[in-house]
């Protein structure tokens, strides 16, 4: 008997997929997208909403960085270690431009890594961004490989394609008209001749790529690696000349890396990861009593057992290893495993499954444009929300803080803060917090740097006491600044961290100071910040996973 699909599982991809792409989606667009009846949208959107992939905004829905943790069990299998991710971001360093690494994805072309250099002028792609095989560099690559089913797939779908906007297809193209392709075939020919691809402008005008193969050690194409550059400062064939010797030599590398044995995240820019992917996170069973018939189980299961690919390193995990991770019976998650195949997220060979790129049509190239003030926003409204103050998010910038996020409740404070805003580190919580995060040598020389001066009558000032506050704002997790920048105000912080545990910003609530005694305002504050901190080093955490760009600078 064949085996039956988890159509829950199946509509709540496709509700996934319908959020991926567009922008201010509410359930009435979902209905639309999808064919899916409102109560059926409706049970959908609950259980994501409860799994903590979707957030809703008065009507609106938006995907969470959180959902990206499904990207990440991807990435994660195939291979894409800490080491590879470090060493592509050295390679943009060592020939100043834009160097990524791409799969192939059917007939398209999706990038794993990217290290970019990019100038203003030109579009940049994120990891997850998909590409058709006909407009970039990789696309050669991979095409060289196509047997004839593949070519008439790929003839199939350029016909479909909207010649006058290849973007409605492929979001991540520029918009508009776009001049016809040259002939993909011609282009298979040069690169089977010659090793590498060009992309002279198939893109946009201006932007240009050589990319060459990274094969497996059956000889088949399993990256591009590409170098990205502009006609401001190459000729398409100049690039290919000054790049191709350092790729090679790269490619050549990344082919010796044995598939299996890739360290995970222990790299600089992919920091040991905490416990936020861990599974299960929670009992669907706890969500289902609580949610009754609006929670749909077996959606949580089979987005669970999606994450649970993650360490299928190499040729892929047995369904008992998936089964004894997830705590699903056997049967349950070969069902799951069975549909995601259909919908083309998961394969297998033999008895091992893995995940496949296409994961990361599931939100992760729309989250991975986000930047760190986009993750911490919505989770400073909702703090503000709980406190009924304004609530920040600052990180070092040289001696002062620089305010990065922010929420302010409609109240008037004697301080006018935006985005962008600075004051010396040394009077605020904020600058403690971070100041106290920083190697005993760095917090000395910042100190001599801005020598601290009386800016209130309460502002400490005397090198010795301010060592000793930030000693103490080190081994509390907090810190606080009462009336010492501006008379009136009061401050509570604590620290937001990587993934490694190093503090890269801090978040505080401010208020008047008012008659109640600290003690007591720290009481009050201090849970709700720490829940927002935890809330928010989680998704960053996830989301800066695979991407080392996203953290915020530091000194
Ligand atoms: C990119 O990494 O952004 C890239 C790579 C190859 C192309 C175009 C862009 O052909």
């Amino acid at each position: 008997m064949p085996e039956e699909s988890v159509r829950p599982l199946e509509r709540g991809l496709a509700v996934l997929r319908a959020l991926s792409v567009a922008e201010q989606v509410r359930a009435g667009d979902l209905v639309r997208a999808t064919g899916l009846a409102r109560s059926t949208v409706d049970r959908v959107v609950a259980t994501l909403v409860r799994l903590g992939y979707v957030r809703e905004q008065g009507q609106e829905l938006h995907l969470t960085p959180r959902l990206m943790e499904l990207g990440n069990a991807y990435l994660a299998a195939s291979g894409l270690s800490g080491e590879v991710a470090a060493r592509t971001a050295r390679l943009a360093d060592d020939l100043d431009e834009s160097v990524s690494l791409a799969v192939p994805d059917g007939n398209g072309v999706r990038f794993v890594t990217q290290a970019a250099r990019r100038r203003a002028m030109s579009v940049a792609f994120r990891i997850g961004d998909l590409l058709p095989a006909e407009r970039c560099a990789p696309g050669a690559l991979f095409a060289a490989e196509w047997d004839e089913a593949a070519w008439a797939a790929w003839r199939a779908r350029v016909a479909a394609t909207p010649a006058d906007d290849p973007a409605r297809a492929f979001p991540a193209l520029p918009p508009g008209p776009a001049s016809p392709p040259p002939d993909l075939a011609d282009r298979v020919e040069h690169s089977r001749v010659t090793g590498w691809a060009l992309d002279d402008q198939l893109i946009e005008p201006g932007l240009i790529a050589t990319a060459v193969p990274v094969r497996d050690t059956a000889g088949r194409v399993r990256y591009a690696l590409s170098a990205v550059s502009h006609t401001s400062r190459h000729t398409a064939q100049g690039l290919a000349e000054l790049v191709l010797p350092r790729l090679r030599e790269e490619a050549a590398h990344l082919e010796s890396l044995p598939a299996t044995q890739l360290p995970d995240g222990t790299a600089d820019v992919m920091a040991p990861h905490a416990t936020a992917e861990g599974l299960p996170r929670e009992q669907p069973s706890t969500a289902k009593a609580e949610l009754g018939p609006d929670f749909l189980q077996s959606l949580a299961r089979g987005l669970t057992v999606l994450r649970a690919l993650g360490p299928a390193h190499g040729d892929g995990l047995p369904l008992t290893a998936i089964a004894a991770a997830t705590g699903l019976p056997r049967a349950t998650a070969r069902r799951c495993l069975h549909t995601l195949e259909l919908e083309g997220y998961a394969a297998h060979d033999g008895r091992l499954y893995r995940p496949l790129p296409r994961v990361l049509e599931l939100g992760f190239a729309r989250l991975s444009r986000l930047g760190f003030a986009d993750i911490a926003e919505p989770h400073l409204r909702q703090l503000t929300g709980r406190v009924h103050q304004s609530a920040s998010v600052t990180v070092l910038d040289g001696t002062d803080i620089l305010y990065v996020a922010r929420a302010a409740t409609v109240r008037v404070m004697s301080v006018h803060i935006t985005l962008g805003t600075r004051f010396p580190a040394y009077p605020t919580a904020m600058g403690r917090v971070l100041l106290s995060g920083l190697p005993e040598a760095d917090r000395a020389r910042l100190l001599k740097a801005a020598p601290p001066r009386s800016l209130t009558r309460r502002t400490v000032t005397d090198p010795a006491e301010l060592h000793r506050v930030l000693d103490r704002a080190a081994a509390d997790g907090y810190a606080t600044a009462d009336e010492e920048l501006e008379e009136g105000l009061r401050s509570v912080a604590v620290p937001v961290k990587d993934a490694a545990g190093r503090v890269v910003a801090a978040l505080n609530v401010a208020q008047h100071a008012g008659t109640a005694p600290l003690d007591e305002t720290i009481g009050a504050l201090l849970p709700a910040l720490r829940g927002t901190a935890a809330a928010i080093e989680a998704d960053l955490h996830t989301a800066a996973r695979f991407n080392g760009a996203l953290m915020p600078w530091r000194t």
